[in-house]
């Protein structure tokens, strides 16, 4: 399967780093205008640059916006007026007992892993249908099934968006714009590297301890090891292309066998 993007525009937010860089990538390499997004100007520059040693001829655009607000929102809008693609992987977790959760960070919890993607579908999706083609994915977890004990507030927020992916695939039927979600597990990521080594502190190398928490945290997984942010990246793609047509309203596995359900 030849996946080409050539002619479509792609935004990706969360895209400095992690999953939404690569999920960048793989969309600079199948053609598409790429759309990256990040807070903070340097590191989207560094982000772009890096793709364009690795893509030649990328063609790239950055957005510096806070997709958790409104105003961040409008800043993509005006910047970025209509999308084919929109990618919402822009997403934080935190390792806190449940109990202890106030409620301002299940607010800010749900501002940026929900409201941020609801508010870009809300943007985008009109203009989509009207040109008869979109594609939206949400970048939801594992952790939207199996809520993990340590992180309530993130599972419920991924367990959200597998809600709100679902009812968009509805309003936007029979428009030729799909909504679905993928549902990737432990990846290889900085932050998931900070997590786990303040996990397991007394495992010898990254690739021990790696292997140490998922035997111990994750020990349904069929893998037996991180996921790698292009193996999520390219199940993001598959989504977003023309391929995918007959697949919407759906919950995509890409989580290394670790959840047991057979369907999502
Ligand atoms: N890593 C995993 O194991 C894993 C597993 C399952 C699901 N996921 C999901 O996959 C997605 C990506 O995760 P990741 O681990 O790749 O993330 P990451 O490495 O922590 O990167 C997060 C990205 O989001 C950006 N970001 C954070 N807050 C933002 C905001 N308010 N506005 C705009 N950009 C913002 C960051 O950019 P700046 O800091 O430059 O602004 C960065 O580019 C998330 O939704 C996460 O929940 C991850």
């Amino acid at each position: 399967m030849h996946i080409d993007l050539a002619g479509r525009t792609a935004l990706i937010t969360g895209s400095t780093a992690g999953i939404g860089l690569a999920t960048a990538e793989a969309f600079a390499r199948a053609g598409a205008r790429t759309v990256l997004n990040g807070r903070d100007e340097a590191r989207l520059q560094a982000a772009a640059n890096k793709i364009r040693t690795l893509v030649s001829g990328a063609d790239l655009i950055t957005v510096a916006a806070d997709v958790s607000t409104a105003e961040g929102a409008q800043i993509l809008l005006d910047v970025v007026p209509a999308v084919d693609v929109l990618v919402n992987n822009t997403g934080i977790f935190a390792s806190t007992p449940v109990l202890e959760i106030p409620d301002d960070e299940w607010h800010r919890f749900f501002e940026v892993n929900v409201i941020s993607g609801v508010r870009l579908a809300r943007n985008y999706l009109p203009g989509m249908a009207e040109r008869g083609f979109g594609r939206i994915v949400f970048v939801s977890s594992e952790t939207a099934v199996d809520t993990p004990l340590d992180m309530v507030h993130y599972g419920v927020t991924k367990t959200a968006l597998l809600a709100v992916a679902r009812g968009l695939a509805k309003a936007a039927a029979g428009t030729g714009v799909t909504v679905n979600s993928v549902l990737p597990g432990p990846t290889h990521t900085e932050g998931i590297e900070e997590y786990i080594t303040a996990l397991l502190p007394e495992a010898g190398t990254f690739d021990e301890a790696q292997r140490d928490f998922i035997a111990q945290y994750r020990p349904t997984s069929l893998l037996k090891r991180l996921i790698r942010p292009e193996e999520v990246a390219n199940l993001i793609l598959f989504a977003s292309s023309e391929q995918s047509s007959a697949t919407t309203g759906a919950a995509l596995k890409v989580e290394g066998g670790t959840l047991t359900s057979l369907v999502p």
